[in-house]
């Protein structure tokens, strides 16, 4: 007698990629593929079932400047082992010459400089961030079409079999480690289908939102440049290519406002129990993403334009106690002198100097 049979569903993942998925999604926008690829990597290895001799995965992100390639990567480590920092970033440019190389596996024994050099790429420096939990290491090779021969080599060896052979003969393993390599190949056709025509888009242009068809001619320009670039043995090996998307400016809204939830992070840590809030209006966010954001280079600029034009005079108004524990601060921009403006609101009497209107002004 045949037994019962139940539909199962192999679309559901577990609870440790699940998590990852999420943590993913609340701090990178608009990069769906991207998040999906890398929770999918993640599930597989956490089921045990990543290939054996391999690391736990290779993603290749391609792109426009300031779309989150390095950000997603710090994210994925943020998530997994609490610190965005564990992420070993190797600036691929950075290595041209042999003596550099020695920077990563250090130099063999005998040579100059052999006892001082600390490689950057030993097992130490791979599992020093490494949970009780999780045993994952996050190594970033940034700019790889800017890689010399033997960086290529150092590259093949650890995608193709984990491991790598250092200087003095030791081996580092690399097979709990997920490998992000980026690359801004293609850039320049995605950016001309992107914005036909023109060299140079107006600071003030709205960042358009990119119809499917776009998106998808876009994402073949970059995978094409990569094949054009990289050599099949070097693509064959590695497990997802994504093509970060160009963020349109509902993308880099979302942004301003991560970014300003983590300035409210910072005055909570930096204040304690005298934290104080503060609200922003539209207009002052939209002060942010006009300063910070670009549509040839994403949000590259954002952080630098929060800094300048909320943190700064923020801490000013910290250090100088005109804003103290428990005050509602009210951030707005001011259009007839183009900057930001602070005001906070007295809430039972009027203060002995300045007035309750008394506004201040951003530099
Ligand atoms: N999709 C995104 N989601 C959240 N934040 C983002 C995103 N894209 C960019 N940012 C913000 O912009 C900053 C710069 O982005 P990031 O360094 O990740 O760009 P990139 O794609 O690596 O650019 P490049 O090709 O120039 O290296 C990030 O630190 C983050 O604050
Ligand atoms: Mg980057």
């Amino acid at each position: 007698m045949a037994g019962l049979k139940m539909l199962l569903d192999p679309t559901r993942v577990g609870r440790e990629a699940e998590k990852l998925e999420v943590d993913l999604h609340k701090r990178i926008i608009g990069q769906e593929s991207a998040v999906r690829q890398i929770t999918g990597i993640y599930q597989t290895f956490v089921a045990g079932m990543s290939s054996p001799g391999r690391p736990i995965g290779s993603l290749l992100f391609l792109g426009p400047t300031g779309s989150g390639k390095t950000r997603t990567v710090e994210a994925v480590a943020e998530s997994l082992v609490g610190d965005p920092r564990a992420v070993i970033k190797i600036d691929c440019a950075e290595f041209q010459h042999s003596h550099e190389i020695a920077k990563l596996i250090g130099s063999p024994p005998g040579y100059l400089g052999h006892r001082e050099t600390h490689p950057l790429l030993s097992q130490d420096v791979l599992d020093q961030h490494h949970t009780a939990t999780v045993k994952v290491s996050f190594v970033l090779f940034d700019e790889i079409e800017k890689a010399s021969d033997s960086l290529w080599n150092l590259l093949l060896g650890i995608l193709d079999k984990a491991t790598l052979t250092l200087g003095d003969n030791r081996r580092v393993d690399f097979s709990r480690a997920l490998i992000f390599m980026t690359s801004n190949l293609g850039a320049a056709e995605m950016g001309s289908i992107l914005r036909p025509g023109l060299g140079f888009t107006s600071h003030d242009a709205e960042h358009q939102p990119v119809d499917e068809k776009t998106a998808d001619r876009v994402s073949r320009a970059g995978v094409d440049a990569a094949r054009r670039k990289f050599t099949p043995e070097f693509l064959n090996r590695i497990d997802r290519t994504v093509v970060f998307n160009s963020l349109g400016t509902p993308e880099l809204r979302q942004i301003v406002d991560l970014e300003l939830q983590s300035v409210r992070d910072r005055i909570s840590r930096a204040t304690g129990t005298k934290a104080f809030e503060f609200t922003i209006d539209d207009g002052a966010k939209d002060f942010l993403l006009k300063e910070g954001t670009d549509p040839r280079y994403g949000a590259r600029h954002l952080k630098r334009a929060v800094e300048r034009s909320l943190v700064q005079p923020m801490s000013n108004l910290i250090a100088t106690g005109q804003v103290q524990s428990g005050d509602q601060l009210m951030v707005e921009f001011d259009s007839g002198c183009s900057r930001l403006v602070f005001l906070k609101e007295f809430k039972d009497s009027v203060p002995q100097t300045g007035t309750p209107s008394e506004k201040s002004v951003a530099a």
